[in-house]
């Protein structure tokens, strides 16, 4: 009974994610499977960030690292950031067999503890959807950021519900147990998911609109939303069932480029 008196949102939001880390990488939207997905990604980081060349970048909620080894790979020197030690166990894992040099480290992205202005590009794919407090997450962001350096948001609205999602659902039932994609979390994981949705700040899902609006109120340079995911989500489709590679094409996805004034 007493066990739990101090138990947060915050630890129930960083134990679901530990609890998932163990599959995480087996989900597509997730890992990269293919050339083509990790090319796609590449071009869209690299059309907002500009070439590493050296350059500090952090790596927000990294998970099992996949964007802080897509940013390694081009070039920019990488501290990826988590919450959850069972993720960055698979993100340390994966550096190592790379021989990647990537630094992790276990914090909580709305309070960094890393230096003022060390940084010249932040990246974070799929966190603000799910931050508790994101006024304050942006502003440690942009304190974290040196003067021209530049964040970018890739996340989405994963609450709406539209025509794709009907289908996929009538889809999934009219074929379970028959499907061989691995997208499926079970119905405990998605009752905790829903829990912890019903209170983040973004309960009715992310809009690209709020992100942009409570970006440029934490005195962000005018934020370019680009909705241009095509060539990554037609990458993944290749790996998916057609109505969920449907759906995907259809959700409010972006990705969100802002810079802090010189
Ligand atoms: C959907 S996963 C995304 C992982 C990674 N960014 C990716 O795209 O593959 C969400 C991650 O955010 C982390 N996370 C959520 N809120 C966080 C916070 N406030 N501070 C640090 N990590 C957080 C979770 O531990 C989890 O690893």
């Amino acid at each position: 009974m007493t066990a739990h008196v101090n138990y947060s949102q915050r630890d129930e939001i960083r134990d679901y994610w530990s609890d998932r880390a163990e599959t995480f990488d087996l989900q597509v939207g997730h890992e990269i499977f293919s050339e083509r997905e990790r090319a796609a990604w590449h071009a869209l980081i690299s059309r907002h960030l500009g070439p590493g060349a050296g350059r500090a970048s952090l790596d927000l909620a990294c998970g099992t690292g996949v964007i802080s080894h897509l940013m390694h790979d081009l070039g920019f020197v990488v501290t990826g950031l988590d919450w959850s030690e069972a993720m960055l166990a698979k993100a340390r894992a994966k550096a190592q067999k790379r021989s990647a040099d990537i630094r992790f480290i276990m914090r909580d992205a709305e309070r960094t503890l890393e230096d003022k202005r060390s940084y010249d590009v932040i990246v974070t794919r799929h966190l603000v959807w799910t931050l508790l407090d994101p006024k304050a997450a942006f502003a440690e962001w942009f304190s974290l950021l040196k003067p021209g350096g530049s964040v970018l948001v890739i996340d989405g609205d994963f609450v709406s519900r539209n025509w794709a999602t009907r289908m996929r659902e009538v889809w999934e039932k009219l074929t379970a147990g028959k499907s061989r994609v691995s997208d499926n979390d079970g119905a405990a994981m998605a009752r905790r998911h829903q829990n912890i949705l019903a209170r983040v700040y973004f309960s009715g899902g992310a809009r690209a609109e709020e992100i942009v609006r409570l970006l440029a109120e934490a005195g962000f340079d005018q934020p370019v939303v680009d909705w241009k995911l095509g060539a990554i989500h037609r990458a993944q489709a290749r790996q998916m069932s057609w109505p969920k590679a449907l759906e995907r094409a259809t959700q409010h996805r972006f990705a969100i480029c802002a810079t802090k004034p010189q």
